[in-house]
């Protein structure tokens, strides 16, 4: 039988810096407000002209380069994006695959919000384990800055930009597969985190003048309850399936949304604070990218050990949400 290997990981942030003094100069907030309620100091922020897929080519040339696996071995391309370079079609993964020079490779879009990069772990490992692919690279991109209401400060302190990605690959060595995930979706609770504008739900000339229904609308503070509910009850859950102590855990990378969420998760699993990978204060919650660049920080900080196990867990509109036992598995 196949197994899935999580071999390489990479990531991308854009050059630009939003500070939370810059934000405070332009809607009524404070460096002071951000940081104690969210733990976000500053964001990146794609340049005008730089689009998701850009962002992607780059994280993914990195994820490449360090996978040892040829670009022409690459099967499948999979994008987790809520800010695709263009809604509706092209999808986001073949632009990706394009500008790779990855010519009729399966390429292919997902939208779970901030559980994206989850779902598309979960989707590379079904596709490998089924036999149907090989090595699929998977990407979180996102350009949250194009679809922020930057004159409302409930949700713009929040967001930024950037991209990661991971190179999945078959390997017939148990010890070097993912061991679990878990995924779910609620839409009972759709209305907490949407982009009203354009779909056939809220067509656009039925939204003619609300400017504000292109950009994401966020009922934060439920947001907040039911993201430390779900996020802690699906670690739990993914632990105790596969009867594996917290302890054993060398990374706990969940995504990155809110500094007061990531405690209160890791405090309810008795996390010591070595485990627990924050990044939300030089990145803000980047959404789909969120995991993969977080977990590169903790590669490029030399920290990222072969065969250690790292425990991911996600929570995003939908409402969605997923968690992963994975051990990092570069090739030898
Ligand atoms: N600066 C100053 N004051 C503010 C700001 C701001 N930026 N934003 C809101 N406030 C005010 C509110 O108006 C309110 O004032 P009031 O008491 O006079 O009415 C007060 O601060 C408290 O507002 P809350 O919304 O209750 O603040 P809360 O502590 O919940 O923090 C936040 C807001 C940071 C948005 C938090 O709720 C949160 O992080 N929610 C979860 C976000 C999340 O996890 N999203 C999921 C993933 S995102 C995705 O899928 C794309």
């Amino acid at each position: 039988m196949a197994y899935a290997a999580f071999r390489s990981i990479g990531a991308y942030a854009p050059e630009k810096i939003l500070t939370n003094q810059a934000l405070a100069e332009m809607v009524d907030t404070s460096d002071e407000w951000i940081t104690k309620r969210t733990g976000i100091k500053e964001r990146h922020i794609a340049a005008k002209d730089e689009t998701t897929s850009d962002m992607g080519v780059a994280a993914a040339k990195l994820a490449i380069e360090r996978s040892g696996v040829a670009a022409s071995e690459i099967d499948m391309v999979i994008c987790a994006t809520i800010s695709p370079d263009y809604f509706c079609m092209p999808s986001t993964a073949t632009i990706i695959a394009n500008k790779l020079g990855l010519p009729g490779v399966t390429a292919f879009d997902i939208s779970a919000a901030c559980t994206g990069f989850v779902y598309i772990l979960s989707i590379a490992k079904a596709f490998i384990e089924s036999g149907m692919k090989k090595n699929v690279l998977i990407i979180g991109a996102e350009k949250l800055s194009a679809i922020t209401d930057y004159n409302d400060r409930g949700t713009c302190i929040l967001f930024g930009d950037g991209a990661g990605a991971a190179m999945i690959c078959a390997t017939e060595n148990k010890d070097e597969a993912i061991i679990d995930i878990h995924t779910g979706a609620d839409g009972t609770y759709a209305d907490l985190l949407m982009t009203p504008n354009g779909g056939t739900g809220s067509p656009h000339d039925a939204l003619e003048g609300e400017a504000s229904a292109c950009f994401m609308q966020m009922k934060g503070n439920e947001t907040f309850k039911v993201a430390v509910r779900t996020l802690t009850k699906d670690v739990v859950e993914i632990l105790e399936e596969n009867k594996i102590d917290a302890d054993s855990v060398k990374h706990f990378i969940p995504h990155q949304a809110n500094y007061r969420i990531i405690k209160a998760v890791g405090d309810a699993l008795k996390m010591r604070e070595e485990q627990v990978v924050l990044t939300v204060a030089k990145y803000g919650n980047t959404s789909g990218a969120s995991i993969p660049m977080a977990m590169n920080d903790v590669y490029e900080s030399g920290k990222l050990e072969s065969g250690e196990l790292m425990l991911l867990d996600a929570f995003g509109g939908g409402l969605t949400w997923g968690s992963a036992l994975v051990p990092f598995s570069p090739k030898k």
